[in-house]
């Protein structure tokens, strides 16, 4: 069972119409985001948690993650489809069976990883879940912090070496306009520190495109080195989200995804996040 999150920011439910109706931040949120979000995003625990607006309907729900998510950065496209708000529900998919699935349109748990790595251009550094409705059971984020990610990798010499050389990520583009992989390195230097690109079936499908080279030796010991740290449980942090909370994550800083779940019967009811990626920079 994991925790529910700690409430980083309270917003009343009259505060929140109010941001609905002016288009205009409340000011305690704005301050907020201003003073305090960034420096526990960038450099504390790695991701802050919004509470309060519980009665919205789907269409507020996302004028409202837009109305936040704007506050942090630019919301940048996600995919190919290029939306904004990307609805998180289980359409079925398996992103092992699949090239064109996304772990988002999945019920399945385990693959951690980050997000957008796979596209061209900058990734998010941010992104955001807003819990419109809970899955019947499960379906808690699990988040893995990339300091103890490091702690463990550099208990293994020569690993990290390897993951900061280049690997092919697999686009997922079946539009046929996009590459078919995108070049980058797994772990990288950046403003925030160590950050990480990672999703292992990305990058397995994206070296067996043709004209791509195969993984060597070093580069799927590396791999499995991650693999095997990230499922250590005693690196998880288990996040349980309850309706209408809002979670902003680093997610370069942050290795997530979430258990199995199992949804209501009733179409209606079940399990419906949202989405957004932001670029904080
Ligand atoms: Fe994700």
């Amino acid at each position: 069972m994991g925790t529910t999150p700690t409430d980083d920011l309270r917003l009343e439910p009259a505060a929140v119409d109010r941001m609905l109706a002016t288009g205009q931040a409340a000011p305690a949120l704005a301050s907020w985001v201003r003073d305090r979000a960034p420096a526990e995003l960038r450099k504390g625990r790695g991701y802050v948690v919004i509470v309060g607006a519980d009665h919205l309907s789907l269409d507020d729900a996302k004028r409202y993650l837009m109305l936040v998510s704007r506050l942090f950065g630019a919301v940048m496209p996600q995919d190919y489809l290029a939306e904004e708000v990307r609805e998180i529900r289980d359409r079925g998919m398996d992103i092992t069976t699949s090239r064109s699935a996304r772990y988002s349109d999945t019920r399945f748990g385990g693959h951690l990883h980050t997000d957008g790595m796979h596209r061209p251009g900058h990734i998010p550094d941010y992104f955001t879940l807003y819990c419109h409705r809970s899955a019947r059971d499960g379906g808690e984020s699990v988040l893995v912090v990339i300091d103890d990610l490091l702690d463990r990798l550099r208990q293994r010499p020569g690993i990290l070496a390897t993951l900061e050389g280049e690997f092919h990520f697999d686009s997922r583009d079946t539009s046929g306009r996009g590459p078919r992989t995108v070049p980058r390195p797994i772990l990288e230097s950046t403003a925030d520190g160590i950050s990480i690109n990672y999703i292992r079936e990305y990058v397995e499908s994206g070296h067996a495109v043709e004209g791509v080279p195969p993984l060597t030796a070093e580069q799927r010991a590396a791999l499995d080195a991650v693999d095997e740290a990230l499922a250590d449980p005693a690196l998880h942090r288990h996040i349980r989200l309850r309706r209408s909370d809002l979670m902003i994550i680093h997610n370069r800083r942050l290795v997530h995804g979430r258990t199995d779940f199992v949804d209501h019967d009733d179409p209606g009811k079940r399990r419906l996040l949202l989405r957004t990626w932001i670029d904080a920079r």
